[in-house]
């Protein structure tokens, strides 16, 4: 495993394949993976006062309030494995705030991957989608059923998932994207994400690789 020390964002619209390729990237690189949206579901699940206050914006597709969660990604920044490791931050920040957040602390990533897929393909994406409540694993009823009934039977839909609150998602999404990638300008790769997962995740990987090389010869000069 590599990739000790790097930081990384992905960022892209919901369905865009964040999870899916931050299951790949984590274990290639060792990255801690700090998902918001993961994050903020173990405390709805949770019943937590965070989570009670982010239910009601989650199931409107909105942006859940700076109070609630950048002092949960902040938070989980600071723990000792991710100083360690590096991190790979998916879903935040989603808005100019919560980068500026970030910034204020000199938090800053070396890569912000974005994944671009069309929105048609993005809502066929979100209505299919199932997770496995046990893994954490994430399933599409069309391209990613798993093999195992038993996985199968047990799989779950997200109660945002449904073409109606997708929308909603993506409205939000495109309303914040041109603020978020002005503060990133400089370290931005964007991807298409419109590809079977292997191919996506083999352009992320260059740009990693690529990245971890050129700091290898910085940092050891001949
Ligand atoms: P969050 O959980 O982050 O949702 P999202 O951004 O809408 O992204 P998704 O999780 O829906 O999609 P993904 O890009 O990870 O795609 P996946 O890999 O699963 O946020 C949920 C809510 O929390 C927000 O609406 C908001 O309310 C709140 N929130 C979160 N962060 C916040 C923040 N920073 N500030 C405030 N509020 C916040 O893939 C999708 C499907 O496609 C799967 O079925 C998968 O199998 C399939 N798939 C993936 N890749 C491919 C491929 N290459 N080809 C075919 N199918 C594919």
């Amino acid at each position: 495993k590599q990739g000790g020390g790097l930081n990384v964002m992905i960022s892209g619209a919901p369905a865009s394949g964040k999870g899916t390729q931050c299951e790949m990237i984590k274990d290639k690189y060792n990255l801690v993976h700090i998902s918001a949206g993961d994050l903020l579901r173990a405390e709805v699940a949770a019943d937590t006062d965070y989570g009670k206050r982010a239910k009601e914006f989650m199931n409107q597709g909105k942006l859940v309030p700076d109070d609630v969660v950048v002092s949960m990604v902040k938070q989980r920044l600071q723990l000792p494995d991710v100083c360690e490791a590096g991190w790979l931050l998916d879903g935040y920040p989603r808005s100019l705030s919560q980068a500026q957040a970030l910034e204020a602390l000199k938090i800053r990533p070396q890569l912000f991957i974005l994944l671009e897929v069309p929105e048609d393909v993005l809502i066929e994406r979100v209505v299919g989608r199932r997770l496995d409540p046990v893994t954490g694993k994430i399933y599409h009823l069309k391209y990613f059923p798993p093999e195992d009934p038993e996985v199968a039977a047990r799989l779950i839909q997200r109660s945002d998932d449904t073409e109606k609150k997708a929308m909603e998602r993506l409205r939000t999404y495109h309303e914040n994207l041109a603020s978020v990638l002005s503060v990133y300008e400089s370290c931005i790769k964007t991807v298409d994400g419109n590809r079977p997962k292997s191919e996506v995740f083999g352009d992320i990987s260059s740009f990693l690789d690529d990245h971890i090389k050129a700091a290898t010869k910085v940092s050891k000069p001949k």
